[in-house]
């Protein structure tokens, strides 16, 4: 049993990438085609962590300017190297964007709005810092359904340990489904919402592939994993192996759905 409060971890850039930030950029294409943005934009992502996003935007928007804000000081700068200058990164939070009042058309952020303990207040700011008729879009993992890397290893942990659904991302954030997505948005005065959810695939060669991950320590579920003693980690380990549907090749081919959220800020 495992009853130490574990915190969420957004420290080391590399890990994260291997973890979440290779998957975040596969959905970033078709999240930034379904917003449809004409180019010339000021754009701004809020929890930029490594990239993933900003570089997408950078690819694809023929932006006029993209900035990245993020707490973690050790994302800003994998950020900062990934991006090469075709960025500007800030330090701050979602509900403290250190920008000023209108100064962007478009505001987007990736896998990062159920992390933030005051989500409604993060979409003010967002609204605060954005120009009048701009585009808000965010999208979040399906942790309680088709985010399947994450739902074999939680569903394995809480088999092994109860206590461990306190950690679990299916049950910590109920905002990360259609409707409740759609609630804040609509509720914060956004106009046009509309929701749709994005599916990639997430392959892996074998297990070790799958597993290696969660041994970053970055983020919910590889924190939790390294929270435990090297008994119980194997326990989990071997147990996620019992559960997963591994081909006879021992390659392992999962889903991650990922819900995407876009709306309009009033004229
Ligand atoms: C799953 S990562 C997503 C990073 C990146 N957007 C991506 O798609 O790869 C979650 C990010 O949210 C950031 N974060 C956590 N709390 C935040 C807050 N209150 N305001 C802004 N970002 C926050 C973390 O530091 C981390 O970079």
């Amino acid at each position: 049993m495992n009853s130490k409060k574990v915190s969420d971890t957004w420290e080391r850039g590399s890990p994260y990438e291997l973890y979440v930030g290779r998957w975040s950029r596969q959905v970033a294409p078709s999240f930034l085609s379904w917003l449809g943005i004409p180019a010339g934009r000021r754009w701004l992502d809020v929890g930029c962590g490594t990239g993933a996003l900003c570089a997408a935007i950078v690819d694809r928007c023929a932006p006029a300017s993209v900035a990245g804000v993020e707490p973690s000081e050790g994302f800003l700068k994998t950020a900062k190297e990934n991006l090469a200058g075709r960025a500007a990164f800030h330090q701050g939070s979602a509900t403290a964007i250190p920008l000023g009042d209108a100064s962007v058309d478009v505001v987007v952020s990736g896998l990062v709005l159920n992390f933030v303990p005051d989500p409604r207040a993060a979409l003010a700011e967002m609204m605060r810092v954005m120009d009048k008729g701009g585009t808000i879009a965010a999208y979040v993992w399906d942790y309680a359904g088709k985010m399947e890397l994450m739902r074999f290893f939680w569903d394995a942990a809480v088999e092994l340990d109860p206590d461990a659904a306190k950690m679990d991302e299916g049950i910590r954030f109920p905002l990360c489904r259609p409707e409740a997505l759609e609630k804040l948005f609509t509720g914060a005065g956004l106009k046009d919402v509309a929701v749709k959810s994005i599916d990639i695939l997430t392959p892996f060669r074998n297990f070790d592939e799958y597993w290696a991950p969660f041994l970053g320590g970055q983020g919910p579920a590889p924190a939790y994993a390294m929270s435990l003693n090297e008994t119980a980690r194997a326990r989990l380990r071997d147990r996620i192996r019992e559960r997963l549907p591994i081909e006879s090749d021992g390659s392992i081919s999962l889903t991650a759905r990922a819900w995407a959220a876009r709306a309009t800020v009033a004229q």
